[in-house]
């Protein structure tokens, strides 16, 4: 067959190889690791991985984009499986709120954080949101992330709002070389005319609007923010059977800020992932551990909240639970597209080994998002999703931090960086 790319004498070829599953404990560290490496690329797929030379059946003539990969580090596409992609406005306001001690929990109540954001995305036109969340795609991109999660969430009562946000996001999914994966989120707030009522919201998600967005076809997953405040335990367990019935995949921001028993939530309701998990119990961990429920760690987020608390990533893997990392790209509580941070702040700060922290953001981060047989690994008849780093090894980009050490990213056989 033959190859329109081929990359070659890669120093350091982490494929990720193996089943396509969520990967557990010692798991997360066989990258599968190949030295002076070569990938061979047909159309979109990738229909060569080895060592050294490809073999004969591979063609490849003038044609054939070759690129050395000598001092190089390649790995699967980026995953970001967490972000508020579409969203209108920006809340640097708050930092002044937040050096003062004042709390995300606090602002939200007061009638800012996801309110103020919501107001903004109401007034947004469909292109303005559009260009924007654009923009942002094209700095993952950048980053070498090659598939992104993107949830609704800041119409909340206004469903309108949140159904632009959702074309938004399937129109940039058709247009934009960045894979997206829609997640609705109408439970991320409690709206201000529900303040005495929430019961009344939750009814209207659960007979309205999940119903209307998967008959739409317009989310893959149905996700809801449980935190004190905002939508509870109870609340929560209606919303995301609501999602099942309908054929939504359950998410759950869980026990980001206050341990509420969302992580035990999510193993019985058998939630696709868990997101956030700061303040996780013992017990939730180890069910999700026996539900194999996805923690989804969002490090940069608990680094921009100030509280110094992190999800207990060590204990989770060495409990069994998989983990995968994201950024939780949003205008409030993570303002950064930068997924390299997000990976160093998991070492760094919560003690991932570089190894688990690719594994994390590559078939991890894939199964989180149910894409695991297309994406994730680099593997023949996988996508042709690749990120090349200028750096020798995976240790480098993790502890070289805060910039940016992709140099060439091809998306679907494409070079797109
Ligand atoms: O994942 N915690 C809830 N949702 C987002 C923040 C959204 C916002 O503040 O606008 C999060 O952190
Ligand atoms: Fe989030």
């Amino acid at each position: 067959m033959k190859a329109d790319i081929i990359i070659k004498n890669i120093s350091n070829l982490i494929t990720m190889q193996g089943e396509n599953r969520p990967r557990t404990k010692d798991e997360m560290r066989d990258i599968g690791l190949i030295e002076n490496g070569i990938v061979a690329i047909n159309d979109d797929k990738i229909i060569y991985v080895g060592e050294g030379e490809c073999p004969s059946t591979i063609e490849i003539d003038k044609d054939t984009i070759v690129i050395d990969g000598r001092g190089k580090t390649v790995t699967p596409g980026l995953v970001d499986s967490h972000t508020h992609l579409v969203h209108g406005g920006s809340r640097e306001n708050e930092l002044a709120m937040k050096l003062k001690g004042m709390e995300y929990l606090d602002i939200l109540k007061m009638g800012g954080g996801i309110h103020s954001t919501v107001s903004a995305t109401k007034k947004a036109t469909f292109d303005e949101l559009y260009e924007k969340a654009k923009k942002s795609l094209d700095v993952m991109l950048d980053f070498g992330i090659t598939t992104v999660e993107a949830k609704s969430g800041y119409g909340i009562d206004d469903f309108q709002t949140e159904l632009k946000q959702l074309e938004v996001a399937k129109k940039l999914n058709e247009d934009h070389p960045v894979d997206i994966v829609s997640t609705f989120l109408g439970a991320h707030a409690i709206p201000e005319e529900y303040k005495e009522n929430p019961d009344k919201f939750v009814e209207i998600l659960i007979e309205e609007m999940i119903p209307e967005v998967s008959k739409k076809g317009l989310a893959k997953y149905c996700d809801v923010f449980c935190e004190e405040a905002v939508f509870s335990i109870e609340q929560s367990r209606k919303i995301l059977n609501a999602g099942k019935k309908h054929g939504l995949l359950p998410k759950i921001h869980a026990d980001e800020i206050k341990p509420l028993g969302g992580a035990e939530l999510a193993a019985e309701v058998g939630c696709v992932t868990a997101d956030h998990l700061v303040a996780a119990s013992d017990e939730g961990i180890k069910m999700m551990a026996e539900k194999k429920v996805i923690a989804n760690l969002l490090p940069a987020t608990s680094f921009n909240l100030q509280t110094g608390k992190f999800a207990k990533a060590r204990k989770m893997i060495d409990s069994g639970v998989p983990v995968s990392l994201s950024t939780d790209y949003n205008p409030g509580s993570c303002p950064t597209e930068n997924l390299q941070l997000a990976m160093s702040f998991a070492s760094l700060i919560m003690k991932l080994t570089p190894e688990e922290v690719i594994t994390a953001v590559t078939i991890n981060g894939a199964c989180a998002l149910g894409m695991e047989n297309e994406v994730g690994s680099i593997e023949e008849g996988k996508k042709a999703d690749i990120t090349i780093f200028d750096a020798p090894n995976l240790n480098y980009i993790i502890y070289h931090f805060g910039i940016n050490h992709a140099e060439r990213v091809i998306k679907k056989g494409i070079l797109v960086k």
